[in-house]
Parts: structure tokens; C-alpha cells; sequence
């Protein structure tokens, strides 16, 4: 039987090289994103059969605990949960001082990148309690930026990809009895659309030049480090987070 994965935000960018790399690893994917259309054309281009596209917002509770329930009860137990979706807002492409960061920014940065983490591993732990899977799984999208304390990031979402590398520790130690386990990938500089916000093409060299690898990292260098979490290959790792970032940061 193949396994089932559930990956939030696959519509577009490293969420989608994270869905072709799970088809491709024989994965059936189910894509959960606002943006129902570019979600659907990416879900339909997979390889492999299956796989489908559904809207949701992580933000949102009643959403998040609705949509579980209905693609278990279409689909089967999820045994992969890859908590992909969120957000950077940069208004001008430039890094706000927390003294100008309007509460709203903050809420909504926290809400769909840590309390959409959360609803969403709440939501598959629940299931997970009551219909237990072999090599269950649950990756969360941290940031170099929140490592770093960043340089083109907001204050809002540092703080909330570190709050998801915290969360990602507790539900590691919260899961393993269930044999599920959880980790982060830290994505560094990498060649999607939230970059793009502040990162023009004729920036990229100099980029390049700050980063030991000498290049930009691509959508498909973080999804093969998902594809390994999620692979029986990788059953003994948990809590811990997978720095994709070519030498940007070393620990
Ligand atoms: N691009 C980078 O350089 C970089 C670096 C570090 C971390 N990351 C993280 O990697 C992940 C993907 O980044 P990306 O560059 O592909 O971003 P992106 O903006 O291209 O894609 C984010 C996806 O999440 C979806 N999304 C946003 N809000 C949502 C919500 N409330 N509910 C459901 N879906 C929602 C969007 O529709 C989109 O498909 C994010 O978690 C991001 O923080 C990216």
C-alpha cells in the first residue's frame, strides 16, 4: 500500500518540489494550500496516481480539524505530515524595525506559520492516537533566518519559524512513543517566491558570495532532505533540524 502524505502550502515553490519529490519517491501527496488552482495544476502534474489538491487556510482550527476528517475518511490514515505553508511580510520588499511592525503583521506571521504548525500536527497526532501507522512522519519548515536572527527577514517571522523549531523538539518527544517522529528543515537562501520579495536576480551574486557553496540553494536541495525524513532510511532521527543552506550558517 503506498503511503499517504498530507503537505501544507504544495501549490507553488519549495512546497512543490516537496510534492514531485514525495510522488517520486512513490508517495500518494495530498496538497492543502489557499491557492486552490495553482495547487490542483501542480497535484495534477505529479507523477504516480492519486494524488489531489484541497483548500485550506492552516490558520484556522474548524479548517484544519474538517479537512483531516474528510481526507481520512476519503483517502485512509495520513502516515506523513509536511507542514510546508507560510508566510513573510515584507510590504516594499524591505525588513520592517520592530518599532514600525504593525500588530496585524505579527498575528498573522505567527498564526499561519506557528499556529498553523501546530493545529496541523495536533490535528495528525489526534488521528494518529486512535489509528496508529507504520513510519509515521512530521516535518516543519524552519528558516536560516530564524538561526541567524536573519538580515531580509521580519522580526514577526523569525520569531515564529523559531517558535516552530521549539515546537518541532516537543512534539518529537511528544510523538516517539506513538513511533512517530518529527523534524524540522531549515531551509537557508533558496530560489523561491518568498526570496524573490526581497532578493531581485541582479542580487544573486553577491549572494552566492556570502554562502561557502557559492550558490543559491533550489526548491528540490530542500525537498530532497524532506524525502529523506520521511523515508524509513531515516526512523532514528527526531528532533532534530536539517540545516539546507550550503554552508550559510554552520553550527
Ligand atoms: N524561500 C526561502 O528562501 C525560504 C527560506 C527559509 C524558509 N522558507 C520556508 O519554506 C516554506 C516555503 O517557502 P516558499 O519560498 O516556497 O514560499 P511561497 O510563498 O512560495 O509558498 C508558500 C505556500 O504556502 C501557501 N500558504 C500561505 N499561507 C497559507 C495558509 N494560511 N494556509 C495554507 N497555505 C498557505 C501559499 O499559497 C504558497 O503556496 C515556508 O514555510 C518558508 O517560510 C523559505
Amino acid at each position: 500500500m503506498t503511503r499517504l502524505a498530507l503537505l501544507t502550502g504544495g501549490a507553488r515553490g519549495i512546497g512543490a518540489a516537496i510534492a514531485r519529490r514525495l510522488a517520486e519517491d512513490g508517495l500518494t501527496v495530498l496538497i492543502a494550500d489557499l491557492e486552490i488552482e495553482a495547487a490542483q495544476a501542480t497535484a495534477a502534474a505529479l507523477p504516480g496516481k492519486g494524488h489531489a489538491a484541497f483548500k485550506l487556510d492552516v490558520s484556522v482550527e474548524a479548517e484544519v480539524e474538517s479537512l483531516f476528517d474528510r481526507l481520512e475518511a476519503e483517502h485512509g490514515a495520513i502516515s506523513v505530515l509536511v507542514c510546508n505553508a507560510g508566510v513573510l511580510i515584507l510590504p516594499g520588499g524591505q525588513r520592517p524595525p520592530i518599532w514600525e511592525t504593525p500588530l496585524e503583521e505579527w498575528e498573522k506571521t505567527h498564526a499561519v506559520n506557528t499556529r498553523g504548525t501546530f493545529l496541523c500536527a495536533r490535528a495528525y497526532l489526534r488521528r494518529r492516537l486512535k489509528t496508529p501507522v507504520q513510519d509515521g512522519r512530521i516535518v516543519t519548515l524552519g528558516s536560516v533566518a530564524a538561526q541567524l536572527g536573519g538580515y531580509r527577514s521580519s522580526s514577526a517571522y523569525i520569531s515564529s519559524k523559531s517558535g516552530v523549531l521549539g515546537f518541532t523538539k516537543a512534539a518529537a518527544r511528544e510523538a516517539a512513543p506513538l513511533g512517530i517522529t518529527v523534524n524540522a528543515v531549515a531551509p537557508g537562501v533558496i530560489d523561491a517566491p518568498m526570496l524573490r520579495q526581497s532578493l531581485a536576480p541582479e542580487g544573486d551574486a553577491a549572494m552566492a558570495g556570502a554562502i561557502p557553496l557559492n550558490r543559491l540553494g533550489t526548491p528540490e536541495d530542500v525537498a530532497a532532505a524532506v524525502g529523506y525524513l520521511v523515508s524509513p532510511a531515516a526512523s532514528y532521527l527526531t528532533g532534530v533540524t536539517i540545516d539546507v543552506n550550503g554552508g550559510y550558517r554552520m553550527q
